[in-house]
């Protein structure tokens, strides 16, 4: 890229030039290459999770059609199952359209246990039929932030419902629900005593069709980092097979910058 002659130094500038454009070139084609894996790996996630409970609703619909089934409950229950397997795939499509659509905050100061026990109550009655018992301590109730309240209850509950999935074939299952202040930020910090994460496993539970489960959409994760960045916050982890997982979710309490861009 260096040339010596008269013209040495505008000749060298523009050698220089030429190479920065094509690092940047470059890049720029890295990202892109990025960007196509991770929807070709989002698009077959999200394939899988729709293939599921269409192929009941194919079977159904064959063997409705057929004329093979005259008893009029058993069709009825095979119509049954038909809209329930709709209603799983259209459940599907609205956890995605949460997670792509564009999201605008709508920010009010909220005391943060007052957003976060309902949600622990009502996963209350759920996590005991399997066996799990989910706890609130320390509900700071002074805890005030500038957050979009429904917004977060979303994230808190789907944190929450992974908690106890995680736990709920662990004998005295538990999941503890911690809120409190660190320096300006508010942290909220939900303990089980589940399954944990793989080292490896860490950094794709936030992409958006990546589930361990069977009845798993893979969508929780990937909307709870949606909605913690345009609040500034963060997501810390930590998780130890075979023993539980620890997740904080970290809210700034200053005020949240008026645009924050989430690609
Ligand atoms: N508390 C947890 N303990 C163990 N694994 C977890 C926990 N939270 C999330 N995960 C892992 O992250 C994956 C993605 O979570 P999520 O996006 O909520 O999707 P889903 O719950 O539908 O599988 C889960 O399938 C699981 O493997
Ligand atoms: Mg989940």
């Amino acid at each position: 890229a260096c040339v010596f002659d008269a013209g040495g130094q505008i000749l060298g500038t523009v050698g220089v030039l030429r190479d920065l454009t094509e690092q940047v070139a470059t890049q720029r084609r890295l990202i892109q290459r990025e960007k196509l894996a991770s929807l070709g790996e989002m698009a077959a996630g999200m394939a899988h999770e729709i293939r599921n409970p269409l192929g009941g609703i194919k079977m159904a619909t064959n063997l409705l059609s057929s004329g093979a089934v005259d008893d009029r409950r058993i069709s009825q229950e095979m119509a049954q199952s038909i809209m329930s397997g709709i209603a799983e795939i259209e459940a599907i499509i609205a956890d995605l359209l949460d997670y792509a659509r564009e999201t605008r905050l709508e920010c009010q100061e909220y005391a943060l246990g007052r957003v976060l026990a309902p949600v622990v109550e009502a996963s209350t009655a759920e996590a005991a039929r399997r066996g799990v018992r989910v706890e609130a301590v320390r509900l700071d109730d002074e805890l005030v932030a500038a957050v979009d309240g429904p917004r977060l209850r979303q994230v808190f509950a789907n944190v929450v419902k992974n908690a106890v999935e995680a736990a709920e074939r662990t004998p005295d299952a538990r999941v503890t629900v911690t809120l409190y202040r660190r320096h300006a930020a508010a942290v909220i910090e939900i303990v089980d005593n589940g399954v944990g994460i793989e080292p490896e496993h860490r950094e794709k539970i936030f992409l958006p069709f990546y589930t361990t489960k069977p009845t798993g959409t893979g969508l929780g994760m990937a909307i709870v980092k949606k909605i913690m960045d345009l609040h500034g916050g963060e997501i810390d982890i930590d998780s130890v097979p075979g023993r539980g997982t620890t997740v904080r979710l970290v809210i700034p309490r200053s005020p949240v910058p008026a645009a924050v861009e989430v690609g």
